[in-house]
């Protein structure tokens, strides 16, 4: 785990951090409100901070507008340089779009909501790919206050209309569909399919991007339990004023909704602020990349999800920063692409992940010989653990030993980077795994069972103060978020990481330590895939566990007890699968399932799902004295060695 505990040159000793950090202890408030002041407010607070425990509210009675700052503000001197370099999955398929083009798109669709009848508060469910209209739609649905949900593109029908229900949306935003791998995905359908289980949704607007869409088609479902209205976003918004008035938002009105995993079978919809996330994505960013004027931005994140949110979005724009958007996959149709697109446009800065590096480095290609990529002045990683291994390959092939790498720790929870090594300030010694330290002002530490904190020892990592960028709650359900975040330590927010400080205070992220998985850096619940396959009408119970995988950092394991009379395996293997990625979408299918009798559980009748664990890890088992039937952990592992056998030999 180790393994790269030596450090590799950095450009100082840490001297000018320290400093920062020694002000933003003594007076933390003065020191966020210098950071929020780097916004324009039309009005600014009456005071930094509230907190009552464990609510934090910052900048009270500040009103702001996303969209405005990081579109209006920039069109005196910016307005013409590129926000977006958009590239489709076909090679001919490329868009520039300038800061100025953005704004007068995003005023006309926030005119088009605001006809529509959409106001300040109402939630909004955008479900679309990497396409330039995807941020265009969140920034028209912060200018006039309604709050966005984007659901991720890759989701299933069912999927999305649980997440529109939750939240309640009046409005969907879509794409007919779009290109994945030289297919044609048909977005349509699934929102089609969606709206059968959702009342409450009036409109959809859908963007035209592939013209497959027959607006006399059944999609249209006459089924569908939402009357709602088919809107073509061409057909609607072009016939806007290019002017909309941003509306004055409290800093602690939401400005979205994003939808993650946690350890039940229900996403929790994490709401963030507009004021205090605003403030602390901009801030993380140009301490993390010390973003400059001429930088060319390439963050591989799909919107969908939070690093794509704060890291494409709002961050690279609240910054005036040209970014680089790819529709497709990394791998298609080469593991060239990427690379083909930061020759392209002359990236400067590259984000990605440790699952797409992973990919990459099994190919055995020096990426930094076969292109120029000379244009490239730092890496970053965000997601999961880094092996260091994958560490010093991505410093060596791509960075050409010439990039500093930083390292990202965070959560869609905590709105933007808490643990990363700040070299918009100062680049201290890398080491190779390890995330560094926490960014000033954020008061992380690693305790044991019992709240002490410890050095040196695996424990969990908590944060023992507020920061501007932390939620707001989890919507519809404050018990959820108190139990969730701030009962497990008394007074610190706890994240359910495993973390170990070593000696030079430099932080090592070491997994999750609750039922969340991480599957090829896609956060998904253990309960979540439970749920989807006990819908199965073969299934009487299931029990999902991680298993520690060379590429994807984690694959999906599922030991299932079958209702009794459902004998033929491998029919039912394949037709589990479909029933998952139905529910939840690809990302959740299952790697392996293996049919057994019975699951381990305690006397109380739960799952003891860190038996299965180490079964599949080839683990220590651990303490067994509370098993309900010590016999069904043996047959467990024997089907399980019997499989094993199978597909080994
Ligand atoms: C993990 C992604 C190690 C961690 C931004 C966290 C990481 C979860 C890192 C949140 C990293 C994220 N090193 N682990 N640099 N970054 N994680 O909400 O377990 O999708 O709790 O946010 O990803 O996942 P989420």
């Amino acid at each position: 785990m180790l393994a790269g505990s030596s450090k590799i040159k950095g450009a100082s000793d840490g001297r000018l951090l320290m400093q920062l950090r020694d002000r933003t202890a003594r007076d933390p408030e003065g020191f966020w409100a210098e950071q929020a002041s780097l916004l324009e407010w039309f009005k600014v607070w009456d005071r930094v901070l509230d907190w009552k425990h464990p609510y934090a509210r910052w900048f009270i009675n500040g009103l702001i507008n996303a969209s405005y700052n990081a579109l209006d503000r920039h069109l005196p001197s910016k307005g013409d340089k590129v926000a977006i370099h958009w590239q489709g999955e076909q090679d001919d398929e490329r868009r520039s779009i300038t800061y100025r083009e953005m704004y007068r798109e995003v005023n006309r669709v926030a005119n088009a909501l605001k006809d529509l009848g959409l106001k300040r508060g109402d939630r909004v469910a955008i479900y679309m790919p990497m396409v330039p209209e995807l941020p265009i739609a969140m920034l028209a649905c912060s200018r006039i206050g309604a709050i966005h949900s984007v659901v991720f593109s890759g989701f299933s029908a069912r999927a999305l209309a649980d997440r529109i229900n939750d939240s309640n949306a009046r409005l969907v935003i879509t794409t007919d569909g779009y290109h994945r791998r030289g297919k044609v995905i048909n977005l349509m359908e699934n929102v089609a399919s969606a709206l059968n289980a959702c009342k409450g949704v009036e409109h959809v607007i859908m963007l035209n991007r592939l013209g497959i869409y027959d607006s006399s088609s059944s999609s249209k479902s006459n089924s569908s339990v939402s009357d709602a209205s088919y809107i073509d976003w061409h057909d609607m918004v072009d016939r806007y004023d290019e002017y909309c008035e941003p509306e004055r938002i409290e800093s602690n009105e939401p400005l979205f909704i994003l939808y993650t995993s946690g350890t039940t079978g229900k996403p929790k919809g994490i709401v963030h602020s507009t004021g205090g996330y605003l403030t602390y994505a901009n801030a993380t960013f140009r301490w993390v990349f010390g973003i400059r004027d001429e930088d060319v931005y390439f963050c591989t994140a799909d919107i969908g999800w939070v690093t794509g949110h704060t890291y494409v979005v709002y961050a690279p724009m609240l910054n005036s920063t040209t970014i680089i958007m790819y529709e497709g996959t990394p791998d298609y149709p080469s593991v060239h692409r990427w690379f083909e697109l930061i020759e392209r446009f002359r990236a400067t800065i590259f984000y990605t992940t440790p699952t797409a590096l992973r990919m990459l480095m099994r190919y055995n290609i020096e990426y930094a010989k076969v292109h120029d990529l000379s244009s490239l002045r730092l890496l970053g990683t965000v997601g999961e653990p880094i092996n260091p291994e994958v560490w010093l390959w991505y410093y060596k092939a791509i960075g050409e030993e010439r990039c500093p790498i930083v390292d990202t720790w965070w959560q869609t929870e905590t709105g933007a980077a808490l643990i990363a090594n700040a070299a918009g300030i100062e680049l201290l010694p890398m080491k190779p795994g390890s995330a560094s330290l926490p960014l000033p002002g954020i008061d992380a530490t690693v305790v044991d069972d019992y709240g002490n904190e410890i050095r040196g020892k695996k424990g969990y990592l908590i944060v023992k103060r507020p920061w501007p960028g932390l939620m707001l709650t989890i919507w519809g359900d404050d018990e959820r978020y108190k139990q969730t975040y701030w009962s497990r330590f008394r007074d610190a927010y706890y994240p359910a990481d495993y973390a170990m400080v070593d000696d030079d205070g430099y932080f090592w992220l070491l997994g999750r330590a609750d039922e969340v998985l991480k599957v090829a850096g896609h956060r998904l619940g253990t309960m979540e895939v439970e749920s989807a396959i006990v819908a199965h009408p073969a299934v009487a119970e299931a029990a999902v566990v991680g298993k520690a995988d060379t590429l994807k950092g984690e694959s999906i394991v599922a030991f299932v007890v079958l209702k009794q009379g459902y004998t033929d395996y491998n029919e039912l293997r394949a037709s589990i699968i479909k029933h998952v990625e139905s529910s939840l979408g690809a990302i959740a299918r299952p790697e392996q399932i293996h049919f057994v009798g019975k699951l381990p559980k305690t006397r109380s009748g739960k799952i003891m799902r860190r038996l299965l664990k180490a079964i599949v890890n080839d683990a220590q088992i651990g303490d067994t004295t509370t098993l309900e039937d010590e016999a069904a952990i043996d047959e467990v592992k024997a089907v399980y060695e019997e499989l094993r056998k199978k597909i080994t030999s």
